[in-house]
């Protein structure tokens, strides 16, 4: 181990008072993603208020410039993106950190053009699989060569591309959305059949740049079709509160005893907020007001107070509209009475890390019970026999923002402080949620370990 490694910081978290305070958290991930995209693919300026400013999304606007955008900052998450109606060849190897999202969003994207492109990530982003949207990016006459498995770093060459009907074999709203991307450039457009629904900002967005979006119900699933022959015409946005993000300081207030926590501008999108309608269930005391139109999307205010949880079966058709939520779900599982199932959660292990994987480590390692199976994790919340939750463990989180974030939460209310390691990663979603938590009257601390 190198000494590096040994003084790396890490950050513990303990029980304190309750949690109490009205916050926004920043903007969200996937929307502020599509909006440096879309923007860069349109004709002339598109002006963006509310960008999330972590790592990934930054890392997208250096591949926006990188494809010949014009990018300007022009305050605190206020974007104006330049676009030239179509992407450039980057002289240089496009690197997307940690972003899934955004290296096969720009790979569709890229794809419709006559250029090569190579792209690359961090450890997790390089051990993530591209296949799944090589294949249909294929199909369209794109070509590629990568590393084992659909691996980055790969070189794409685009261009020519023609129209697909491509019905998703896992439910993916990045591979939905790299098709649609491509598909703007093809021939005749493109058609994706979802057989489950996922989160549809993409399509949002595109009919707010000016294009045809159909979407329709019919046999196997939702049928979108993006026609042929569209241009995108810059636009203003406003990105609302990320409700991935909101879900940590939901459940933080849940199991503190006495909290009460607001979050204003939540993105209230029905893709987005199956946690709401799961923590709803286990009998969590939620309320959603002031619900209105930002942008083109609903947004509200959701207020959470400590409650007794119970556990419950979640559905598997639920997992597309929380799918990055499972991990807080399961620490709020781990404090409520009886057993929490969750079914149908196989694309949790194709994360950023392997969350099923992670999570009943981490929770193991706090005194919880656990059992995982290949698409199935079952938490045995602590609550029954009056049993409380340890914690007192050391969380290895291989990187994971939302690992990490669970983690502190749960040790906010366990009986003994909760550490993870790597926390610079959570930046990538969630810069300033130590100082937020803070905020509220959390107990965060940051640790240095002495060099030996
Ligand atoms: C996202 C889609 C989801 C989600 C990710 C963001 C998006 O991934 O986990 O954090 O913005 O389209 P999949 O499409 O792989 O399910």
């Amino acid at each position: 181990m190198t000494a590096a490694r040994l003084t790396a910081p890490r950050l513990t978290s303990r029980r304190a008072g309750p949690l109490k305070g009205t916050v926004r958290t920043p903007g969200d991930k996937s929307i502020s993603h599509r909006a440096l995209i879309l923007g860069a693919l349109a004709s002339g300026v598109t002006e963006i208020e509310g960008l999330l400013e972590g790592d990934d999304v930054k890392r997208t606007a250096a591949a926006m410039a990188a494809f010949g955008a014009g990018l300007e900052r022009l305050g605190e998450g206020r974007w104006r993106v330049t676009g030239r109606g179509g992407f450039a060849e980057p002289d240089d190897v496009v690197d997307c950190g940690n972003a899934g999202t955004g290296v096969r969003l720009i790979m569709g994207a890229a794809a419709g053009f006559d250029l090569a492109a190579t792209f690359t990530g961090d450890a997790s982003l390089r051990g993530r699989p591209m296949n799944r949207v090589l294949k249909p990016l294929g199909e369209m006459g794109a070509t590629w060569v990568c590393r084992a498995g659909g691996r980055l770093p790969l070189t794409l060459k685009g261009g020519n591309l023609r129209r697909i009907a491509y019905t998703l074999p896992e439910p993916s709203a990045q591979v939905k959305s790299a098709v649609l991307l491509a598909g703007l450039s093809a021939s005749d457009g493109a058609e994706v059949i979802e057989p489950e629904a996922t989160r549809d900002h993409t399509e949002r967005m595109l009919r707010g740049f000016g294009a045809e979006v159909q979407v329709r119900e019919a046999g196997a699933g939702r049928h979108i079709v993006l026609p042929g022959g569209q241009r995108l015409t810059g636009t203003s946005i406003r990105v609302p509160g990320d409700p991935s993000s909101a879900a940590f300081l939901l459940v933080a207030a849940l199991i503190v005893p006495g909290s009460e926590v607001t979050v204003q501008g939540m993105l209230l999108n029905p893709s987005r907020i199956g946690l709401l309608d799961t923590l709803g269930e286990m009998g969590a005391e939620l309320s959603v007001t002031n619900v209105r139109e930002e942008g083109g999307e609903a947004v509200g205010d959701v207020t959470a107070r400590h409650s007794e949880l119970e556990g419950v079966e979640v559905p598997p058709d639920r997992a597309p509209s929380m799918i990055d939520e499972y991990p807080i779900l399961a620490v709020a599982a781990a404090f409520a009475s009886g057993k929490t199932v969750m079914r149908g959660i196989g694309e949790m292990r194709v994360k950023e890390s392997d969350r099923i994987a992670l999570m009943a480590a981490g929770l193991t390692a706090c005194g919880i019970g656990v059992e995982e199976e290949p698409a199935t994790l079952t938490v045995i919340g602590a609550k029954r026999g009056n049993h409380l939750v340890a914690g007192g463990a050391g969380v290895t989180t291989h990187g994971d923002h939302r690992i990490a974030m669970s983690h502190l939460i749960l040790g906010l209310a366990a009986e003994e402080p909760v550490t993870v390691d790597e926390p610079g990663m959570i930046a990538t979603s969630f810069p300033g949620f130590v100082d937020l938590m803070r905020s509220l009257g959390a107990e965060i601390a940051e640790e240095r370990p002495a060099a030996a």
